[in-house]
């Protein structure tokens, strides 16, 4: 049976597990180095094989997943070394780390990059692959697979767009603020309790989405308009939004996640390619 190693084990590792484990035609197993947590691992996921290293040779219908913090990547390849690891399929969903350097962490060619999103778990994930064109059909086929079912699969045609979709990926945590912004108003100025401030809000959001084409950009200003008449209660409230420049703030803070996301990388591959101009062994 084909071999799917999560090597990584941390919040997304936990959040892509349920849909890796509903492709059967994988035998998954675990790596973690911490004898607890791998005692955890196989509390949580019993369908899995839990081990404390990678310690034989991955076969080339295996495919390795890098799931450790891009920090912690040299170091944990580095224990496996790259005679165990050179023939399988490699899928990194590392922020940061591109492909020229992972070549050099690992000295195999087959390397795909994805980057997922948490939202994975409820099969609503946003994912963004960048596909080496000299990569085979079949391998291609693999991610495709494995990632299509848990959401959407945007393919980038430059790897350097995805440190930029990695900050998008941040808007999940703004929206989340905003919403909080809205929940908290409920509570501490109109006396609703926190249930009943969140289970209303979650409804009203939950219909805003639904009432939006994701195919039509127009749709957000007819919402928007639909939802505001002219001279009402909304439209009083959309102009203090516009007053404080709702819109640029959004903006600023998704461009100063994608300029961190380019100097981390910068200084991550910088730091691996000058580091390691000879193969791991
Ligand atoms: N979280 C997201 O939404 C998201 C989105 C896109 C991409 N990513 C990428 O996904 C990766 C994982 O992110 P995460 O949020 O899941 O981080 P995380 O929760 O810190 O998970 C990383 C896991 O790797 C383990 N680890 C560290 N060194 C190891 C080693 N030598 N061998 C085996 N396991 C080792 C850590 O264990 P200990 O903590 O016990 O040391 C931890 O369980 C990152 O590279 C990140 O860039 C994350």
């Amino acid at each position: 049976m084909k071999k799917l190693i999560v090597f990584g084990t941390g919040h997304l590792a936990k959040a892509l597990l349920p849909t890796f484990l509903a492709q059967s035609y994988y035998q998954i197993i675990l790596i973690h180095y911490n004898e607890e947590v791998i005692q955890q691992l196989k509390q949580q996921f019993p369908e899995c094989e839990v081990k404390s290293k990678i310690d034989w040779e991955l076969q080339r219908d295996d495919v390795l997943l890098l799931l450790v913090k891009p920090q912690q990547a040299r170091k944990a390849l580095l224990n496996v070394g790259v005679s165990l690891i050179k023939k399988c399929l490699i899928i990194s969903l590392m922020a940061g780390i591109n492909t020229k350097s992972l070549f050099l962490l690992t000295q195999n060619q087959r390397i795909i990059r994805v980057m997922p999103n948490i939202a994975n778990s409820t099969n609503n994930g946003a994912n963004a692959v960048f596909i080496n064109p000299n990569l085979a059909k079949q391998d291609v086929e693999i991610v495709k697979t494995l990632f299509s079912k848990s959401g959407k699969l945007y393919e980038l045609l430059n790897e350097e767009e995805i440190d930029v979709f990695a900050a998008i990926l941040s808007c999940s945590a703004y929206f989340y603020i905003a919403l909080k912004g809205m929940v908290d108003t409920l509570i501490s100025h109109l006396g609703f309790d926190p249930l009943n401030a969140m289970n209303l809000m979650h409804q009203i959001i939950n219909g805003s989405i639904s009432l939006l084409e994701p195919d039509s950009y127009q749709s957000l200003s007819e919402g928007c308009s639909k939802a505001a008449s002219k001279g009402g209660i909304t439209e009083q409230g959309i102009k203090v939004l516009q007053e404080n420049d709702i819109s640029k703030i959004f903006s600023q803070a998704i461009l100063s996640g994608v300029a961190k996301a380019q100097a981390f990388q910068k200084d991550l591959n910088e730091e691996i390619q000058k580091g390691l101009n000879k193969p791991l062994t």
